[in-house]
């Protein structure tokens, strides 16, 4: 860059595309949206609106291309992206270690009971005559059968298997677990974690959020780019179906060793049942 570029940029006048020094990496269905929503809402904060998937889908395409995909920051502004399918992919770890070692990883985590069924509910409205949760749930679609753990809804729900192999990559102490169940009931207690976590002013507090009693979901009095207050779109908190509650049992039965493990490496005890 030029002295002069140099000079604007350090006096907040001239803007520049980042690539990203922190990641929502995951977890699908975990409140993800909701989060970065929240957390954009920070004047040091600047996002991509979409999901970008470069770790996943576009690596090929080089870190030029990912930098053009960022929003324009100021100086001291940070950049953040959000693709849910960060988590889950074998390559991300070590592809996100090669952009910047010292990228900070945030890490939406919800119920992988509820979080299945959330999967299930989004993919059934995509699809016109999907099989009903607790035929899919189980090998062969029978209940007397064992749980089916090649169906995406509830491998996901796996949250330890995939963390380890981030943890090839990241210390621990890179990485942030926000609760989604918690990110519900009390946003601001969560947002403040990821403010003091990305190093920023704590500015979005209480005062932000109104609970929306016809949405049933925190909402925003304003945000990045509007000045009334709105929730999110349809497809977030949408209404999911009853499910079986022997199956429900099952499910939570399986996940527990799982959840132990998780909460064991992660230091941190969700409550999931
Ligand atoms: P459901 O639609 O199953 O209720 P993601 O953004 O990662 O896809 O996560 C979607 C989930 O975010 C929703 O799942 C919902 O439970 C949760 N969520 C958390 N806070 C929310 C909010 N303020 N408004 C709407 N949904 C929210």
């Amino acid at each position: 860059a030029s002295p002069k570029y140099r000079f604007l940029r350090q006096q907040g006048l001239q803007p520049a595309r980042q690539l990203p020094s922190a990641l929502i990496i995951g977890v699908k269905k975990g409140g993800t949206r909701a989060l970065l929503e929240f957390i954009r809402i920070h004047p040091d904060v600047r996002a991509a609106g979409s999901e970008v998937h470069f770790f996943d889908k576009h690596y090929s395409k080089g870190f030029e291309w990912y930098r053009h995909h960022m929003p324009l920051t100021l100086e001291g502004q940070i950049t953040i992206e959000k693709s849910p399918s960060y988590f889950i992919t074998k390559e991300a770890p070590r592809r996100v270690q090669h952009m910047n070692p010292s990228t900070k990883l945030l890490v939406v985590v919800r119920d992988p009971v509820t979080r299945s069924i959330s999967d299930y509910t989004q993919a059934a409205s995509k699809k016109a005559e999907m099989k009903p949760f607790e035929q899919l749930a189980f090998v062969n679609g029978s209940t007397r059968n064992t749980i089916d753990t090649s169906w995406g809804p509830i491998k996901l729900g796996i949250y330890a298997r995939y963390l380890i192999r981030w943890l090839k990559y990241f210390p621990l102490s890179q990485f942030l677990f926000v609760s989604g169940e918690r990110l519900i009931v009390d946003p601001a207690i969560e947002l403040k974690r990821v403010q003091d976590f990305l190093g920023l002013k704590r500015v979005v507090t209480e005062k932000h959020f109104y609970f929306n009693s016809t949405k049933g979901f925190p909402c925003l009095f304003k945000s990045e780019g509007r000045s009334s207050p709105h929730c999110l779109g349809k497809t977030k908190g949408r209404n999911h179906p009853f499910i079986n509650p022997t199956v429900l049992q099952r499910l939570r039965d399986f996940y527990r060793p799982f959840n132990s493990r998780f909460y064991q490496i992660t230091g941190i005890n969700f409550g999931w049942s």
